[in-house]
């Protein structure tokens, strides 16, 4: 959680840690802060409660001037949300400034040590404790500021990102990290001989994709050294050199952009038969209905042996899992478990190097994920990760994967990263079906074929349901929703309904349609909305008998129907039409009109669709 960005260089700082720290806000936005050195050589940190934008407010008649500077946004963990616990934090004597994203385990053993040493606090949080740790070895050893990071790290348990400015040293920014993420920007025009360089830094790549796309991706336990003349030096812990990763970036800075719409989420549901286009580019093959997964390909012989598949997961990601562990199961004929990564990680599971673990995560970056894989790996498993964010720390601890290439997602609440990891999970189940020959050629190639066209259905279903906006209006008044779904279509109940939480914070419960008798009915009266999803397939009669249930207890229905229905549709009070596809594939088509209901009703109560209260996009702390 929360969000870096720092910059050294010959530009003015602020407006480039400004646009950075807008580009982070999805990572958590409870407050913000930015510190700088000006021309005179002064450390000036400022920050508020709040959003970005108070910042901006409350800096309005500052001096923000400076050349190096290093920037925050805030998803409080320790400390609660003021400006006082908001980063940057200052060190004792205020000749250094720090930003953190992470959470160090042993800030309280850490401080009692240095209040004996007699370093004062102000803040609540563990990062003041780092940058007084700092402090204290760099006047203990009288040593350089690299150094006494280095040394304070080592003393560190936990997850850091750390940017650093030292006012005696106005030429030079430190960062390090481990576990959460963050990168350096090499500037475009760096020339070491002219000594004209500048660098910046981001926790992901947005903050730079602007002003270059050389990038290094730090690794763990790196700390870099950047200073005006182009220097760039990486060392480990130990003080061991260590060689930059430099990538080219292939972000665009159009994606990034909410392109006309109101919020990203709308635009982001929009992209969805785009986004799942260029997800299956290259993947599925029209001319031979054919599924090339190279990571698969690569590794056929491992899935070939795999006994077990186990998917680790969180939030919107686990939901997808669950379709994907459906349709694994249904056509490679390998049993599947889904797990919450959160759960997993901590509850020493039986893992054997017959398992393949497969990470399901948009970010990345989400820190129960990658311990639960980092846990799998250790007992011999073959990981796999299934992320969208290129070069995320996940990524890079698999053994293989596939990139959704579904592009950045910025609202908060998850769309088209979940479609991608649904159509990535069903061409996984076919490319392992198709190497171990579990699916008759024939029913082989009608998935390839139907899959092709989703993209196309997709479309059809954001261009006829487009009453969504006005009907959704409606239901502000309530305060409950049930989603019921059976087979391939629970996980989109429990999907509509989480979706509906996070942006409207109306309570929703997303059960199996035929649970809802052992518990649930119980809520259901003339006042509560019920979401069924009802295609014209599979256990169609099964919900027919489900939805008279709700019926004869007054419950208002809102059905996602195929078109051409009349039972369901002649039993709601209002429907959602998609259009007819496979069991398998329904939830790719059913997500989307529930998607544009939470967000309608969301926008209709006055909600912030993208940043909405006490939640963040990446969760890089447990
Ligand atoms: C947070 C986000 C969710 C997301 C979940 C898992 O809670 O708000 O939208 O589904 O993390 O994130 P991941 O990046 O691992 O998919």
């Amino acid at each position: 959680m929360c969000g870096i960005v720092g910059y050294i260089g010959e530009q003015e700082a602020y407006p480039i840690l400004i646009k950075g720290l807008h580009r982070l806000e999805y990572r958590g936005y409870d407050s913000a802060g930015v510190s700088m050195i000006n021309k005179n050589g002064d450390l000036s940190v400022y920050k508020a409660k709040g959003k970005v934008s108070d910042l901006e407010a409350a800096v309005s008649d500052k001096d923000v001037s400076g050349t190096i500077g290093i920037a925050h946004t805030r998803w409080a963990t320790h400390g609660e949300p003021n400006a006082t616990n908001a980063h940057p934090h200052y060190s004792q004597s205020k000749n250094l400034a720090l930003v953190h994203n992470g959470i160090i385990e042993n800030y309280k053993s850490l401080r009692k040590q240095l209040e004996k040493h007699h370093m004062n606090f102000v803040s609540d949080t563990d990062t003041e404790v780092l940058v007084q740790l700092i402090e204290y070895l760099q006047e203990k050893h009288n040593s350089d500021l690299y150094t006494a990071v280095q040394r304070a790290l080592k003393n560190v348990i936990g997850a850091y990102a750390i940017a650093v400015l030292d006012q005696r040293h106005p030429d030079v920014l430190i960062a390090a990290r481990k576990s959460s993420p963050l990168i350096i920007g090499i500037g475009q025009n760096n020339d070491k001989k002219a000594g004209q360089a500048e660098f910046f830094l981001g926790s992901d790549a947005s903050p730079i994709i602007e002003y270059t796309n050389q990038v290094v991706y730090l690794k763990d336990e790196e700390i870099a050294y950047m200073d005006r003349a182009g220097n760039l030096r990486i060392t480990n812990l130990s003080n061991v050199e260590q060689t930059p990763d430099m990538q080219t970036l292939q972000m665009n800075l159009d994606e990034l952009e909410k392109g006309g719409y109101s919020h990203f989420m709308l635009k982001e549901i929009f992209e969805q038969p785009n986004a799942l286009r260029t997800c299956i580019r290259g993947r599925l093959n029209i001319e031979n209905k054919d599924v090339l997964l190279s990571g698969i390909i690569d590794h056929k012989e491992r899935f070939l042996r795999a006994r077990r598949i186990i998917i680790c997961a969180c939030g919107t990601s686990w939901h997808s899992a669950l379709i994907g562990k459906y349709f694994i199961e249904e056509a490679a004929q390998i049993p599947v478990e889904v797990e919450y990564a959160s759960e997993f990680r901590y509850r020493n599971p039986v893992i054997t190097s017959d398992d393949i673990v497969i990470a399901v995560s948009q970010s990345g970056e989400t820190a129960d994920t990658l311990a639960a894989i980092q846990l799998a790996k250790s007992k011999g498993a073959f990981i796999y990760g299934i992320c969208n964010v290129i070069g995320s720390s996940i990524a890079r601890a698999t053994d293989s994967g596939t990139y959704l290439h579904v592009g950045p997602e910025i609202g908060v609440a998850s769309t088209k990263a979940f479609t991608g990891q649904v159509i990535t999970l069903v061409m996984l189940g076919l490319a392992i079906a198709k190497e171990k020959k579990s699916l008759s050629a024939d029913m082989f190639h009608m998935l390839v074929d139907e899959l092709l066209m989703i993209p196309d259905k997709m479309q059809w279903t954001l261009d006829h349901n487009k009453d969504i906006a006005a009907f959704s209006q409606m239901f502000t008044y309530a305060k409950n929703f049930i989603y019921l779904g059976r087979g391939y279509n629970y996980p989109v109940a429990l999907e509509g309904a989480l979706k509906l939480k996070e942006i409207s914070y109306i309570h929703a419960e997303g059960y199996p349609a035929a649970e809802m008798k052992h518990g649930p009915i119980a809520l259901v009266d003339e006042e509560m909305p019920v979401v069924v999803i009802a295609p014209k397939r599979g256990m169609y009669d099964k919900i027919v008998s489900n939805i008279q249930e709700i019926k004869s207890r007054k419950g208002k229905i809102i059905s996602v129907v195929t078109e051409g229905d009349t039972v369901v549709k002649g039993m709601s009070d209002h429907c959602f039409v998609i259009p007819d596809t496979r069991d398998c594939y329904v939830p790719l088509l059913a997500v989307i009109p529930l998607q544009l209901m939470s967000y309608y009703v969301a926008v209709a109560k006055g909600r912030d669709v993208d940043q909405p209260r006490n939640l963040a996009k990446s969760v890089t702390v447990e």
